[in-house]
């Protein structure tokens, strides 16, 4: 058998793809610039970025550290300003933060002063819904991601794990179009993060909506994703978008099959180009000796 390829789908994959590319397009950017000014420099972090997503789309965004990841997704969040170019959100510009878009950061964001239901509850009470909706809302939620034991809990009395998943249903409490993530996971430990990736897509299965998904794990975006936008560093450009060809339900046992190596090393070739071609020198100098350490470990 010939090796398997990335860009081999079987008639599954393509008809599901199809199917998913014939959808509205949710989220459109076009040649999205960004520069920072550093003094009286001016850094361009991201360079004419442009992709478009699908209604229930889940893309993955990767790329090297420093390539401007946080950055996108913070202009998607209206959070950040975009120096040129358009997000357009169903035909509107974005410019500014809405309730059509929910946001998880990689920290543990939740109000350490707020108990669990009242950190779910505070979007919706910021919304305008009365204190008695807010309640029943949040419980409903709260059902749903199997924590409504720890409602009155205060999120220090939680696992990571547990926090991640309040963060979440506290993102998609105002019913959100597009849900945006960066690196939500990272600070997990592995076997709680494979539930958290497992999870996530059976609440993404269960909702209309869009996920925008920054990792820079190769593994969970060809878990996660239908296609993966791979950026390229200083400036971010965008580099490939990449279809996952992998069924759906994704399971465990897809991690060992041909096609999610071949997918890995597609990535793998795009994010760690072979030595020369990226200045890692420049960026990890070598450690000076740091205090007087007389004899050596090695
Ligand atoms: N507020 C800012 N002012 C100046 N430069 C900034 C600012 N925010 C980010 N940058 C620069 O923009 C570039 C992209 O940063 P960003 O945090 O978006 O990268 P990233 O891809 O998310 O990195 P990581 O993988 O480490 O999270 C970096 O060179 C960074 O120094
Ligand atoms: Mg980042």
């Amino acid at each position: 058998m010939a090796d398997m390829q990335y860009l081999d789908q079987s008639d599954a994959v393509r008809e599901r793809l199809d199917r998913l590319k014939s959808r509205d397009v949710i989220l459109r950017v076009n040649k999205l610039t960004k520069k920072f000014s550093a003094g009286k420099a001016q850094v361009t972090a991201l360079d004419e970025i442009s992709f478009q997503t699908h209604r229930r789309e889940f893309l993955c965004i990767i790329g090297p550290s420093g390539c401007g990841k946080s950055t996108l997704i913070r202009i998607l969040a209206g959070l950040e300003t975009l120096s040129d170019g358009q997000v357009l959100l169903d035909n509107c510009p974005v410019n500014g933060p809405g309730r059509e878009r929910g946001m998880v950061f990689q920290g543990y964001t939740l109000f350490p002063w707020l108990t669990v239901r009242k950190n779910v509850m505070f979007g919706l009470r910021m919304n305008n819904v009365s204190r008695f909706d807010a309640e029943k809302q949040a419980d409903e939620w709260l059902y749903l991601i199997g924590l409504e034991k720890f409602a009155d809990y205060y999120p220090h009395q939680l696992s990571g794990g547990m926090k991640q998943r309040v963060a979440i249903i506290r993102a998609l409490v105002n019913k959100p179009r597009i849900l945006l993530m960066d690196e939500p996971f990272s600070a997990l430990d592995a076997q709680t993060r494979a539930r958290m990736q497992a999870y996530l897509l059976e609440i993404w299965k269960k909702i209309d909506i869009t996920v925008i998904f920054i990792t820079h794990d190769l593994d969970e975006a060809i878990f996660l994703a239908d296609r993966i936008l791979v950026l390229s560093a200083h400036p971010g450009r965008v580099q490939e978008m990449i279809e996952v060809p992998l069924e759906r339900p994704r399971r465990a046992e897809h991690f060992g099959s041909a096609e999610f190596a071949a997918t890995k090393a597609r990535l793998e070739a795009l994010i760690h180009p072979p030595k020369g071609e990226a200045d890692e020198e420049e960026a990890y100098p070598s450690v000076p000796l740091l205090t007087d350490v007389r004899d050596s470990v090695e």
